[in-house]
């Protein structure tokens, strides 16, 4: 058993150690609003907060993540910038199709989390590895400027 801190909710699950965070939020924690996409780390779908930090979930083994707090799309609207952004994202309309948007989202919050006035390379840097298939990559930018102006 692993012991897991998901969402302020400390719980064990049984499983390999080398199993991925991914799949263990999603199959064993029905915590589905984490999405697979390619599970190489090279989309962002599968983004989740690691003690704050944007991580790519896919490729996280489960081991590496015990004693640390993890915070899914399910919970991020708890926190000052994952509330910030959500609501950006509403005001603005940004989602398409949806399927990476938790990811976005979740890297976006860990952005404002630690810079709450971020220019645009600070905001190319963070959402780099977050791939939109619906190219919506202009509202995104857009939005995460509208929730710095109202962390502000
Ligand atoms: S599913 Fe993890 S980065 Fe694509
Ligand atoms: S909104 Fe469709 S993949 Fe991003």
């Amino acid at each position: 058993m692993i012991a897991v801190t998901v969402n302020g909710r400390k719980q064990e699950v049984d499983v390999a150690p080398d199993t991925p965070l991914l799949w263990v939020l999603r199959d064993h924690l029905n915590l589905t609003g984490t999405k697979f996409g390619c599970g190489m780390a090279l989309c962002g779908a599968c983004t989740v907060h690691l003690d704050g930090v944007a991580i790519r979930s896919c490729v996280t083994p489960v081991s590496a993540v015990a004693g640390k707090k993890i915070t899914t799309i399910e919970a991020v609207g708890a926190t000052r910038a994952g509330k910030a952004v959500q609501s950006a994202w509403e005001k603005l309309d940004v989602v398409q199709c949806g399927y990476c948007q938790s990811g976005q989202i979740m890297s976006a919050a860990a952005l404002l989390a630690k810079n709450t006035k971020p220019g645009d390379a600070d905001i190319d840097a963070a959402m780099a590895g977050n791939v939109c298939r619906c190219a919506t990559y202009v509202r995104i930018r857009a939005a995460i400027k509208v929730a710095a102006k109202a962390m502000a």
